[in-house]
């Protein structure tokens, strides 16, 4: 490790976001009652213009009023190119009951971006005298977005949470598909004869965990948009599990329990890397820095892998 340490992300449950759009009330009550750890009220572009107002309004109420057991409740706001976020960050901060845990700040292109809102916020809370500090979580989904990754991570100390969100970031980059996520049909390489599917979302997850991980916040991935494709949605996960993040969003109930079945390690992997921290306790008795289990190396790093796994679990289930 460097001098500077890592810092830990927050030890809390993010392994799937569920989204609806605030215009739609009838879906509160039934994304409260999902097992859904992450709730993200919508009011960007699931609202059409015309109802932005009864949106935030309804969302508002619903904080207010619906239970939410221990999830996470976050609202989406709209981008700082519209003329409805301020109003959103101030009609939620006069009025909503500190049961809103979290701001969700979209599209968002570099650090002064989070900076404004965060001086919004903070002018607002210190006014009406809110005690509980809102957090942030953003969205990467812009070219620049991915460019400045590092410093939105490290932007404000509200920020808990990162996602990448493939369409938007797809249509800022300039890509040719209109897939939201997964496998894309023209990506591929191509070796006597037969195709061979490359990950163009790679590079910007990989990005997006590491600009996390040095800022401690969590890494995200976004939508999945066929839902009716759960192998698609899980074959996605699982990549993104793979490089280190911690959960993915939901737009259709269908991929809540996806979302948690493999952002929750396995039993197997669990028994696995507990089998691990076992032989470096016995190699650490017998002197060694490394020994060998299941015919493999296994050293001082592979103590902190297994870990990974054992405390993801445990603060899980706890
Ligand atoms: N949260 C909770 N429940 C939801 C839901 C959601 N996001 N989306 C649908 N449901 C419910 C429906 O109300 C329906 O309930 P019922 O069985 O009691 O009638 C059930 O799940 C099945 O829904 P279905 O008919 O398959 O979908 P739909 O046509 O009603 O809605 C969408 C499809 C995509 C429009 C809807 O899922 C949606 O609005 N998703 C979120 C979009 C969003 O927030 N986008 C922004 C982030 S990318
Ligand atoms: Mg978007």
């Amino acid at each position: 490790m460097s001098f500077r340490l890592q810092p830990a992300a927050p030890a809390r449950p993010n392994r799937c976001q569920l989204f609806g759009p605030g215009s739609n009330t009838k879906l509160f009550a039934k994304m409260a009652a999902s097992a859904a750890d992450v709730i993200n009220l919508d009011l960007e572009d699931s609202v059409a213009p015309t109802d932005k107002d009864v949106a935030r309004s309804n969302v508002i109420e619903a904080i207010n009023t619906v239970d939410w057991g221990n999830k996470t409740l976050s609202v989406r706001i709209n981008g700082l190119d519209t003329p409805y976020w301020y109003r959103d960050v101030v009609d939620l901060l006069e009025n909503a009951s500190d049961r809103l845990d979290q701001i969700m700040i979209p599209k968002v292109g570099c650090a002064a971006d989070v900076y404004a809102v965060d001086a919004l916020v903070t002018a607002i809370e210190a006014a009406k005298g809110r005690s509980k500090k809102i957090a942030f979580e953003v969205i990467i989904e812009s070219a620049a977005g991915i460019a400045h990754v590092e410093e939105i991570a490290a932007s404000s100390p509200r920020l808990e949470a990162m996602s990448l969100g493939a369409a938007d970031f797809a249509a800022s980059m300039g890509m040719q598909t209109t897939g939201i996520g997964g496998t894309q049909e023209n990506y591929y390489m191509l070796r006597d004869g037969t195709q061979h599917w490359s990950d163009p979302w790679h590079w910007a997850q990989a990005a997006i965990v590491a600009a996390c991980r040095t800022h401690g916040v969590l890494p995200v991935d976004g939508p999945f948009g066929d839902f009716s494709d759960d192998e698609g949605y899980r074959a996605q996960s699982r990549r993104s599990a793979t490089l280190g993040m911690v959960g993915k969003w939901a737009i259709h109930p269908k991929q809540i329990a996806l979302a948690n079945e493999i952002f929750t390690p396995s039993e197997e992997a669990v028994a696995e890397a507990r089998e691990i921290l076992a032989a470096m306790e016995a190699a650490k008795a017998n002197g060694e820095g490394a020994t060998v289990y299941k015919g493999r190396l296994v050293d001082i790093a592979s103590i902190k892998q297994a870990e990974v796994i054992v405390h993801q679990s445990e603060m899980l289930a706890g």
